[in-house]
């Protein structure tokens, strides 16, 4: 079976096949087993580490430099001809067939795979990344990594760049919505369900971007200043947790510096706190066009470079031979690519190319939505709406007659048919375009409300538009927000007028609803003027069915903010964003790659909050918020009660959440911890949930043991966690602002 495994390897490439039969009966006898003749790393019973000892004992020189870098893409510098094999992603590492090794096929695939359109494919779009983390539901999240990895299969890649993990220390960053939001409990432990999930598939998985590239702008050059405990304890926790709930098998570098050191480059990030105190068993890819040497990237700790050959191939060849990289060195990074190809199962189960699913995945796309989106106001009950009483609807703005919006960048999965708000066939989704899905809205309600009367106005002449709003019983007015890699927010208001449009429909009719589409949180001038508020992210392929399930109470909405919605810029920790100066950015120019690999002039960013990131800050400072971190209503009311709390070896926790309304619902309940004062800590942080089904009167006893990592501090002088000794309090609630119940606990 092995055998038969190891030349479906080589079917990609039948010319290679009878070279490698060939080679294959010239291998060493050490290399092979028995009368098969197969290679003895064939064999699934040794580990994955045994068998990439054995792989890299009969590698050449030459073929120990191809594994560590990809062979480059199209406008980013250098193409080697060996990318004609390429499957089309963003990353392509050419294969060993003679040893029986295939290549890695690389694509992004945040909310989705990335490029299908181009590639005459199909993907499932997903909601964002943020939304999945809204859902706090780890379930909700496997079943997002499986579904990404099955449709990256189907494409014919075998890794994926996706577990965007970056904590939201700066909400303007305009990737928000590629991660997880700010707390790193609630990052971490989702961003590793979506790599279990992935790699179940057998897919190699990914956690990016490595570390702290926290804002888009003058990403190839600025230099991020934070101390160690504060690292430790925020955004690098995030990562923490995900590899350890994973295993991933790859880690992406960013293009920040950090402390002074190319994130790449930086010996801290990489080997001291990765591979030593992580013992993080698998390989270090660098953001593409991330690396920016040879010898001292590799002793930092990278592995392998994409998405070229600047740096790690004849660069990387010269340095092997003048010993400026030891030969030892050299062997870990093919070691560490090869181990994770056996762990992560792509070499015995290689991927084969079929038909997408496309039923399956908009039925996981829009159970993921309703999961995801998070009821922010429901004054006097307006929603759920009842389809026996509203006559009439005015469906306004956000082009909600054709599709919902999504987040770019190389995030951007592809819409079937192109950009749904242009003409067939004309809306090809170019960088940085803003694409909308073709996911209406105004359909999705006129199929729940078959009987009223649905009109649409696209809200772009705000009287029109409450003219419209003033003759219906209910007005919906969808409202949204762009983002993308390569650029940060300049605000948070929503843009091209919108506030104004909803202020005014708001005047018009007092049953209005607004449906947020949004990558980061947004400030909201009228949110006392309206009824209801829907927060919806960037919904995914089947988002406008999973808002009117929610509207008309066909699902009650159980999410909760993965993030803080600050009442105004001037609260952020730093409310005015640094950008870089001229000279550290490219512009886009020709050859801009050139300037980039050779390292653009430093500007300083420096996150003096420090440990204070989202609700930690708002707390500490007490600053109000527009919505709490945690924060969602439903359609039901839950009740908190009998909090016990067990010290110990590990803290136990029990306590009882009751459904007091008159229909099913899930809460999630949340548990909180004040660490002693000697720890130092901001006010609180999040060191468990569960999310808890409950049919209408039903109580259940939630039953918790909580991590001692999540207890912990970072003792920089000890690198190492450890736990304060004292007295803490833990406070359980629905929000991070609604902890009614609170037990204080001794801990030694
Ligand atoms: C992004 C990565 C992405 C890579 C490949 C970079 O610009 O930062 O997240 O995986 O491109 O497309």
């Amino acid at each position: 079976m092995n055998l038969r495994l190891y030349l479906h390897s080589l079917r990609t490439n039948p010319v290679s096949l009878g070279i490698a039969i060939l080679s294959l009966a010239l291998l060493p006898a050490s290399a092979q087993t028995g009368s098969e003749h197969k290679p003895a790393w064939m064999n699934s019973r040794l580990s994955p580490d045994e068998r990439a000892a054995l792989v890299v004992k009969e590698m050449t020189l030459d073929e120990k430099i191809s594994l560590l870098h990809g062979t480059g893409m199209a406008k980013l510098g250098p193409v080697s001809p060996l990318a004609a094999k390429s499957n089309g992603g963003a990353g392509y590492v050419v294969g060993i067939s003679r040893l029986g090794i295939p290549a890695i096929q690389m694509s992004d695939a945040a909310y989705g795979v990335r490029n299908s359109g181009e590639n005459g494919r199909y993907s499932t779009a997903l909601p964002d990344d943020l939304a999945g983390a809204a859902s706090w539901d780890l379930d909700a999240a496997y079943e997002y990594g499986a579904l990404i990895a099955r449709e990256l299969r189907a494409q014919g890649y075998n890794m994926s760049l996706g577990g965007g993990v970056n904590l939201a220390r700066e909400p303007r960053n305009g990737r928000t919505f590629e991660y997880m939001g700010e707390d790193p409990v609630l990052a971490g432990k989702m961003v590793g369900q979506v790599m279990k999930g992935e790699q179940a598939q057998h897919v190699i998985g990914d956690i990016k971007h490595y570390a702290l590239n926290d804002q888009e702008s003058g990403r190839n050059a600025v230099n991020v200043n934070i101390d160690k405990r504060s690292m430790r304890e925020s955004d690098l926790l995030a990562f923490e947790i995900g590899l350890r709930e994973s295993n991933a098998a790859a880690v992406m570098c960013s293009y920040n510096r950090v402390n002074g050191d190319y994130a790449c480059e930086n010996k801290y990030l990489l080997t001291d706190v990765l591979k030593k105190d992580w013992n993080f068993k698998g390989f270090v890819v660098s953001d593409w066009q991330a690396t920016h040497s040879a010898a001292k990237a590799s002793a930092a700790g990278l592995d392998h470079e994409e998405p070229g050959e600047i740096f790690y191939a004849d660069a990387m060849k010269k340095a092997v031979a003048s010993g400026k990289v030891p030969r030892a060195e050299l062997d870990e990074h093919v070691h560490r690519i090869l181990r994770s190809m056996f762990a992560s199962g792509v070499i015995d189960d290689p991927q084969e190319k079929s038909v997408v699913d496309v039923e399956g995945g908009f039925e996981v796309a829009q159970k993921i939505a309703e999961q995801s989106i998070v009821l922010l106001r429901n004054e006097h009950s307006q929603l759920p709406l009842e389809v026996s009483k509203v006559a009439s609807i005015a469906v306004i703005g956000g082009h909600a007659d054709v599709g919902m919006i999504s987040g770019g960048g190389s995030a951007q999965v592809d819409p079937p048919g192109g950009n749904a708000i242009m003409p067939p066939g004309k809306g090809k989704p170019a960088w940085q375009a803003h694409i909308w899905f073709p996911t209406s809205p105004l359909k999705a309600i006129r199929a729940l409300a078959p009987h009223a009367n649905v009109q649409y106005d696209p809200g772009t002449d705000p009287a029109s538009a409450a003219a419209l709003a003033k003759t219906a019983d209910v007005a919906v007015v969808f409202a949204y927000q762009w983002e993308s890699e390569g650029m940060d927010l300049d605000n948070l208001s929503l843009p091209d007028r919108q506030d104004d449009l909803i202020a005014k429909v708001a005047a018009a009719n007092p049953h209005t609803i607004v449906v947020l589409e949004t990558g980061s949180p947004v400030t909201m001038p009228w949110a006392d003027q309206v009824s209801g508020i829907l927060e919806a992210w960037y919904a995914g392929s089947r988002g406008a069915e999973a808002v009117a399930r929610v509207l008309f109470g066909e699902v009650n909405p159980s999410a909760k903010l993965p993030i803080t919605f600050p009442k105004s810029e001037a609260d952020l920790p730093h409310p005015i964003l640094v950008k870089p100066p001229d000279a550290s950015t490219t512009h886009g120019e020709p050859d801009a790659w050139k300037k980039i690999a050779a390292g653009l002039p430093p500007f300083q960013v420096t996150y003096d909050e420090g440990l204070k990131v989202g609700y930690k800050w708002y707390d500490a400072e007490r600053k109000p918020v527009l919505f709490p971190f945690g924060y969602g209503l439903s359609y039901t009311s839950y009740n908190y009660s009998d909090l016990k709390v067990t010290p110990g070896k590990a803290v136990h926790l029990t306590f009882r959440v009751t459904n007091t309304g008159n229909r099913a619902g899930s809460e999630v309940a949340e548990v909180y911890a004040a660490l002693p004062e000697s720890a130092g800590e901001p006010p609180k942080r999040l060191v468990g949930w569960s999310k808890v089904k409950l049919n209408a009167g039903e109580s259940k006893e939630v039953k918790m043991e909580l991590d001692a990592l999540y207890l912990s501090i970072f003792n920089v002088e000890r690198n190492a966690w450890q736990l304060v000794p004292g007295d803490y309090t833990f406070l359980v609630g629905g929000s991070s602002q609604s902890l009614p119940l609170k037990e204080s606990v001794n801990l030694k």
